[in-house]
C-alpha cells in the first residue's frame, strides 16, 4: 500500500547565466512573460495533486528560484501556502547570492519559507569566474547576513571542492573563511565533469586540469575534519548540519519515502511509481494546458527496485538503513539474503550493523558503488511498491 507523499518539490528551470560546470535542467535569459506562464502552470500542476496537501516539508529549486521576481515569488509561494494543511513545514528556496532584495525576502517571509540554501561554490574571486558565476564572494557575506538578519534561521551554502588545479590548501581556505559565515547547513559536492558543459569541453581540449583522486578524498577528509571542529557534523556523505539543523526534505529522498514534484524535468515518486516531467520548460507549459500533465517517463517501483534503491540512498548517511523497516516494506533482509556481504564488510571495517541499523564507515562510503554491487545478487525478478 502505497502512502501519501509528505515532501514536495517545486522545479524553477531558469537561471541569469549557465555556469560552465552545470547540467542542470535550467535555461539562461527567459523572457519575463515566458517566466509568467511558467509560474501560472506550475499553479495548475499544483492544482492537480488536490488540495490541503499534508506537507512536511516543501523544496523550490532549480535552476534559480530567485530568478523569478519578488511578485512571481508572492504568487508561487502564496499559492503552494494555499495548497498545504497541518504544522509549519520546513520550507527551502534556493537562492543566488546577490538576489536577496526587499520585494524577495518579503515574498518568502511573509509565505512561511523557513530555509534557504545558497550556491556559493567557492570564496576566490577567481575560481568563480572561472565557474561561471555571477556572483562575488562579498555578494556571499553580505547576503547571509542579510539573511540572518531578516529572521532566516536556517542557512545552508554550497561549496564544490577538487575543482580544477585546485590544491588542498586552497580549499581548506575556502572551507574556513564558509565557516566564519556561521551558516546551518553545508553541502559540499565533489566537482563533476558532465557531459555537454564548458568544463568537460575544456578537460577534454586539456585546458582544466582535473584533480587527482586522491587529492579529492583527501580534501574530503581534512573538510571533515575542520568542519567537525567547528560544530557541523556529517550526517550524508556530502551534507554537514548544526545539531538539528539537518535537511528534513533530503532526509525524506534518502529514505527513499514518496515525495511530490511539479515542474519541468521534475521527478515525482507517487503511488509505487517515479515519473518524470518534460524537461523543457515551453513544451512542458503546453503539455499541462493541452493534457492536464506533463508526464514523459513512468517507472514501475517494484519491491526489488524498492529494496534496492533504499538501500543504495540510505546507505549514504549517518541513521542509515533500518533493517526492520525495509524488510517490512519490501519483504527483504540483507541479513538473509546478503548475510555474506554484510559479514565481509564489517571484517574490512566498511560497515556495521547497530541497533538494527546497517551503516557504512568513511572508507565504506568513499566506496559506496563497490559495496553496493552484491547487495543486486540473488534478487528476485519484481513484484510491486515505493513506501
Ligand atoms: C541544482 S544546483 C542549484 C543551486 C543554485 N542554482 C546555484 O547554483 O546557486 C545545486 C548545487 O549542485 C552543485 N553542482 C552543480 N553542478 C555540479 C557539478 N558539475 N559538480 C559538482 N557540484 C555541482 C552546486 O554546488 C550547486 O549549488
Ligand atoms: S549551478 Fe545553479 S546557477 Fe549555475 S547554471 Fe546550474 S542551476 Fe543555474
Amino acid at each position: 500500500m502505497s502512502v501519501p507523499p509528505k515532501s514536495l518539490y517545486v522545479h524553477i528551470p531558469f537561471c541569469e547565466r549557465k555556469c560552465h560546470y552545470c547540467a542542470f535542467n535550467s535555461y539562461a535569459g527567459a523572457p519575463d512573460a515566458t517566466i509568467d506562464r511558467y509560474v501560472e502552470t506550475l499553479l495548475l500542476e499544483l492544482g492537480t495533486l488536490g488540495s490541503d496537501l499534508a506537507l512536511e516539508t516543501i523544496y523550490v529549486g532549480g535552476g534559480t528560484p530567485t530568478a523569478l521576481t519578488g511578485s512571481q515569488l508572492d504568487r508561487l509561494l502564496g499559492a503552494i501556502d494555499v495548497a498545504r494543511s497541518g504544522p509549519e513545514p520546513e520550507w527551502t528556496v534556493e537562492m543566488n547570492p546577490g538576489t536577496a532584495d526587499r520585494d524577495r525576502l518579503a515574498a518568502l517571509l511573509s509565505s512561511g519559507v523557513n530555509r534557504i540554501s545558497m550556491g556559493v561554490q567557492s570564496l576566490d574571486p577567481v575560481r568563480l569566474k572561472r565557474l561561471g558565476r555571477i556572483h562575488t564572494p562579498e555578494d556571499v557575506t553580505t547576503t547571509v547576513s542579510t539573511l540572518h538578519d531578516a529572521g532566516f534561521g536556517n542557512v545552508n551554502l554550497d561549496l564544490i571542492y577538487g575543482q580544477p588545479d585546485q590544491s588542498l590548501s586552497q580549499w581548506l581556505d575556502d572551507v574556513s573563511a564558509i565557516i566564519a559565515l556561521e551558516p546551518e547547513h553545508l553541502s559540499l559536492y565533489a566537482q563533476q565533469y558532465e557531459e555537454g558543459t564548458v568544463y568537460t569541453r575544456a578537460r577534454d581540449l586539456g585546458k582544466l586540469g582535473e584533480c587527482a583522486d586522491e587529492v579529492v578524498l583527501e580534501m574530503f577528509h581534512a573538510a571533515r575534519d575542520r568542519l567537525s571542529e567547528a560544530g557541523y557534523e556529517l550526517y550524508e556523505i556530502s551534507n554537514f548540519a548544526r545539531p538539528g539543523r539537518q535537511s528534513r526534505h533530503n532526509l525524506n529522498y534518502w529514505r527513499n519515502e514518496p515525495y511530490y514534484g511539479i515542474g519541468a524535468g521534475a521527478y515525482a515518486c507517487v503511488d509505487d511509481e517515479r515519473r518524470l516531467n518534460e524537461p523543457d520548460p515551453t513544451r512542458y507549459v503546453d503539455r499541462i494546458a493541452d493534457e492536464g500533465h506533463a508526464v514523459v517517463e513512468r517507472e514501475s517501483l517494484g519491491s526489488v527496485e524498492t529494496y534496492v534503491e533504499t538501500l543504495a540512498s540510505g546507505l549514504r548517511t549517518k541513521e542509515g538503513v533500518d533493517l526492520d523497516g525495509l524488510r517490512a516494506r519490501t519483504g527483504f533482509d540483507p541479513r538473509q539474503l546478503h548475510g555474506e556481504h554484510l559479514d565481509r564488510l564489517a571484517t574490512e571495517g566498511l560497515a556495521a550493523v547497530h541497533d538494527g541499523h546497517l551503516t557504512l564507515t568513511l572508507a565504506g562510503l568513499w566506496i559506496l558503488d563497490t559495496v553496493m554491487e552484491p547487495f543486486l545478487d540473488g534478487l528476485p525478478r519484481d513484484t510491486a511498491a515505493c513506501a
